[in-house]
């Protein structure tokens, strides 16, 4: 006999929205002021997509990453959701940014401070996924990419170093919250092992490459050219080096290679496809 599993089921109407991101819905509810209820938009609100998040957080967790605590998988009507720790009074740096533009670089330093104690903290290579071998992967779900494009792609990826320590995965200052003096890291289900460059290239392609677009700006709360100061600030404090041109033709490389590994995590339809050609094509002429 399969042994069925269940999951709780809650009542939408008891909570209140209190946030926003790329994928999911965030709710609160005053009779459990410190729970959380995260709920996908659809494509990403099935079992596999959130147990996988919900699995990654609590691995990150035990590496004695700060991030909020994992409490249980719920069912909302035909959806399956999260409920996790509630971090209070939180704001994120793009937030921060946002209220106070003139801490800007002051932020980015932070975060690229952040980004280098996760890059440097050994990851557990056995229980999460090779970053690497992910993006090899993505490559066999692009081909809509071009043969030349995903030659070129699969020589750099081979190339890349191996390297065992945490990469985010979507890694752009959204996802790092704050409370009081405390930092934690949010939205996991893309953890993984493996050059920071990859993390790198996604924070590139979210404050240069994507910058200019409303939806970018409206999700980050931030216009372009402030987007631009939050990299060059992270870049500057990242290399220690006012001309980081070179800095950013690697992480424009790696831009790239994010958008390949995309194609593991979400279904990329006909309109994303046609976006990402275009941006990728773009892109090719760092390499
Ligand atoms: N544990 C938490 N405590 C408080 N706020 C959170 C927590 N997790 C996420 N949020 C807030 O919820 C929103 C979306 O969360 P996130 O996990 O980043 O979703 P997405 O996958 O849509 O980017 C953000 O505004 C974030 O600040
Ligand atoms: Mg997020």
């Amino acid at each position: 006999m399969p042994v069925m599993e269940s999951y709780a089921k809650i009542d939408l109407s008891a909570w209140t929205k209190v946030g926003e991101g790329g994928n999911g819905i965030t709710y609160e509810n005053s009779s459990e002021p410190d729970v959380l209820l995260k709920v996908n938009k659809a494509g990403m609100n099935d079992l596999a997509t959130v147990k996988r998040e919900f699995d990654l957080s609590t691995s990150v967790a035990k590496l004695g990453i700060p991030t909020p605590g994992m409490l249980e998988i719920v069912r909302v009507g035909d959806a399956y959701a999260t409920r996790m720790e509630r971090i209070r009074d939180k704001k994120s740096v793009f937030r921060i940014c946002h209220d106070e533009p003139e801490r800007i670089e002051e932020m980015a330093t932070q975060f690229c401070k952040l980004g280098k104690a996760l890059f440097a903290t050994p990851c557990d290579t056995s229980a999460f996924p090779s970053r690497k071998e992910t993006a090899l992967r993505g490559l066999d779900l692009s081909s809509w990419l071009g043969k030349e494009t995903c030659g070129k792609l699969r020589r750099f990826i081979a190339s890349v170093p191996e390297s065992s320590g945490c990469v985010h995965g979507d890694f752009q200052p959204g996802n790092l919250i704050v409370a009081g003096d405390k930092y934690y890291w949010i939205d996991l289900g893309r953890f993984a092992w493996g050059d920071p460059m990859f993390d790198i290239g996604h924070l590139y392609l979210s404050c240069v490459v994507y910058a200019s677009q409303r939806q970018t700006q409206a999700i980050f709360h931030l216009n372009e050219r402030q987007l631009n100061l939050f990299w060059d600030s992270f870049a500057k404090a990242y290399t220690g080096r006012a001309d980081h041109a070179d800095f950013d033709r690697e992480a424009a490389r790696f831009g790239a290679v994010d958008i390949v590994v995309r194609n593991v995590y979400t279904h990329a339809s006909i309109l994303h496809k046609i976006f990402f050609r275009i941006i990728v094509r773009r892109l090719m002429k760092f390499f």
